[in-house]
């Protein structure tokens, strides 16, 4: 890929964890159980560090690193606007899931691109923490519902 290319793939991946970050924010809201509250900061956390990896690497292509803005006021990508109607925990939970399934998408698409090395490194990182949250948002819904 030429830097262009890739300055254009991390930007669109950097979008992908800031939406996220706010949708983690929305659902957190939303539940009650501390416990899954506390899971769900954590996957926030690690979005809010993918975002920061991947604002350096932008740094370090010459390009804009993204903001997430405080005054954030609605998703970039469509699929995350589920979790405006959530309701309750299930429905916080499912809607992170669905978002969760589309951020696995991109990061997978994202690991078979052609990246220079560290570029590579980085996404897969991203990648696996990626499917650790899918597959821990699937096993706390069938903990809720058995
Ligand atoms: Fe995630």
């Amino acid at each position: 890929m030429t830097d262009d290319e890739m300055i254009a793939e991390l930007v669109n991946l950097a979008q992908c964890d800031i939406d996220a970050i706010e949708a983690y924010q929305q659902a957190i809201d939303s539940i009650k159980e501390i416990e899954i509250a506390d899971t769900l900061r954590k996957f926030k956390n690690d979005h809010q560090r993918h975002v920061e990896k991947l604002n350096a690497a932008l740094k370090k292509l010459g390009a804009t690193p993204l903001e997430h803005k405080a005054d954030f006021k609605g998703f970039i990508i469509k699929g995350f606007t589920a979790i405006r109607s959530l309701t309750g925990t299930a429905g916080a939970l499912k809607a992170m899931i669905s978002n969760e399934e589309f951020i696995n998408k991109r990061y997978l698409t994202a690991t078979i691109a052609d990246f220079s090395d560290d570029y590579k490194t980085l996404v897969t990182e991203n990648y696996s923490d990626e499917k650790h949250h899918l597959e821990t948002l699937k096993v706390l819904l069938t903990e809720l519902n058995p």
